[in-house]
């Protein structure tokens, strides 16, 4: 008996709040026309003031229970990716699990940036595989405008806030659901994109704050040069390792970094833009929640059937970097959303 981990839901939360080029050509020194050939972003959502990434997760997941037909009681596992929980303790998942009222669910967080939806899908896969649970949820979830400095131009035009949150179930003997995982990381890229400060090596202080080392910090360039060439290297590796190319895949969902880096691996693919989800454009870099806020939305957008081939890819920081080729298992709903094009 073949068991596989396949995903069963698929749902997504975003705040209403739009931040657009033109309001950050107010606060820092940018322009649209920059902002948008050089990443491909217009524009990203804000969450409200009082409000946390626990808040967005447990909406994401509100809607999965719902289209799933399930109550949150039967929920066991919640993990939840992300670099900006709540607090450093308890989990995330911890406050998601109350807020939502799983109260069978057991729920920890996994820590790997912009990875961090993968790396959690691949944790979340092997207590299907083992048999020992039979509805985990995992979830990519990151309120990146709290850890963003608004006066920096380097990092402010490019995040945003988000979760996407998927259901995974066992089933046996079929074609569908996740067939591997490639992961990786490397540590001695760990100072190219960092939050300094607020951890054990430099708890808060007034050092820390007047030197906005509570801030996400990127040396833009070089972890661009990383991830163009990981994230096409590692999306290229898992279709060789199973016989297959770019022309087999159905959609590809890449980590939504910067358009000029899915270029480049849409390139070493060699696959045509219409088999790509990119919708950096309306939310910029969410971190964690790129991939299965892209996935829910080009789910809804009808783009995915069962039996569809999907490769996710993603590089971030650490360095943390992987890919996960799936066969879609939900039959693609009755009235499709439109895309969104501007
Ligand atoms: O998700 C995790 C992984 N993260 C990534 O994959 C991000 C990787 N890096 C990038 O996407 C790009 O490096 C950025 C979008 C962050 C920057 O693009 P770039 O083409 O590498 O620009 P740059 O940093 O080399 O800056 C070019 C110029 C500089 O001016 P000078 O020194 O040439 O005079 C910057 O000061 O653009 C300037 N600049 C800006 N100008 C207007 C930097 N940010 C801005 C801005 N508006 N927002």
């Amino acid at each position: 008996m073949k068991r596989r981990a396949y995903i069963s839901a698929v749902a997504h939360y975003v705040p209403e709040k739009i931040l657009t080029n033109y309001d950050l050509e107010k606060m820092v020194d940018t322009n649209d026309e920059w902002i948008r050939s050089r990443t491909g972003i217009r524009e990203r959502r804000i969450l409200e003031p009082g409000k946390a990434t626990s808040d967005m997760a447990a909406e994401a997941v509100k809607k999965l229970c719902k289209v799933r037909g399930i109550d949150p009681l039967e929920i066991e596992v919640i993990i939840i990716a992300t670099v900006t929980p709540d607090m450093f303790f308890p989990s995330t998942g911890n406050l998601v699990q109350e807020k939502i009222g799983a109260k069978n669910a057991w729920s920890f967080d996994v820590a790997a940036a912009c990875s961090g939806f993968i790396y959690a899908l691949s944790v979340g896969t092997q207590y299907i595989l083992s048999g020992t649970h039979k509805k985990v949820v995992v979830v990519g979830s990151d309120k990146m405008s709290a850890i963003v400095n608004y006066r920096d131009r380097n990092t402010c035009v490019l995040f945003g806030d988000a979760a996407g949150a998927v259901l995974l179930e066992p089933v046996e003997d079929g074609d569908i659901g996740i067939m591997d995982f490639m992961l990786f990381s490397d540590g001695s890229g760990a100072d190219y994109l960092k939050m300094k400060a607020g951890g054990s090596l430099f708890p808060a202080s007034l050092e820390t704050v007047v030197n906005d080392w509570h801030y996400i910090y990127q040396d833009g360039k070089t972890v661009f040069k990383f991830a163009v060439t990981r994230m096409a290297e590692v999306s290229v590796n898992i279709l060789e390792k199973h016989h297959l190319s770019g022309k087999d895949l159905t959609l590809f969902i890449p980590h939504q970094a910067n358009q000029r880096i899915i270029d480049g691996a849409v390139k070493r693919l060699g696959i045509d833009y219409d088999k790509v989800m990119i919708n950096i454009d309306r939310y910029g870099n969410t971190t964690a929640a790129t991939i299965p806020l892209a996935l829910s939305e080009a789910y809804l957008q009808g783009k995915l059937d069962v039996g569809d081939l999907v490769l996710f890819a993603t590089f971030g920081g650490g360095f943390t970097w992987g890919s996960a080729l799936l066969r879609w298992g939900i039959p693609k709903p009755k009235n499709p959303i439109q895309e969104e094009k501007k």
